[in-house]
């Protein structure tokens, strides 16, 4: 009979883990973090160093149309963006193209 508690406290645990989550639209802070993923390629402020495209202060709609075609597959060629757009949902790559329209456009040197 000892054994019973723990199991039925990580029942218990598993069921809070997998209480469904709210999708919301998310928040400047959020859109933030997801840009986060794209630093590694496309620069820390979205000025690419090298030959990857720039992608701040360029219009929202043009990035946003941009980044909805690849996640559709509609660009051909690519070489990742249509892959990682498919983990996105529309209203987080909304915030994408609204944070990088936002930065400041520069030149790399
Ligand atoms: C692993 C590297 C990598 C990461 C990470 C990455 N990109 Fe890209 N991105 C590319 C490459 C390479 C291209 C050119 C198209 C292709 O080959 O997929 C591109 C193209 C783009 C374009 C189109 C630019 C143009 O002028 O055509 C946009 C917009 C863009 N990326 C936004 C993002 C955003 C937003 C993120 C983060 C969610 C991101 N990228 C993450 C490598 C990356």
């Amino acid at each position: 009979m000892k054994q019973l508690a723990p199991a039925l406290g990580a029942a218990a645990l598993l069921m809070a883990a997998t209480a469904p989550v709210a999708a919301e639209t998310p928040s400047a802070a959020d859109a933030a973090m997801l840009a986060g993923g794209c630093m590694s390629c496309h620069g820390p402020q979205g000025a690419s160093p090298g030959a990857m495209p720039s992608i701040a202060g360029r219009p929202e709609q043009e990035l946003a149309t941009l980044l909805l075609a690849f996640r559709a597959g509609e660009i051909p060629g690519t070489t990742v963006m249509t892959r990682l757009m498919k983990g996105f949902a529309p209203e987080e790559i909304a915030a994408l193209a609204r944070y990088y329209a936002a930065l400041p456009a520069r030149s790399t040197p």
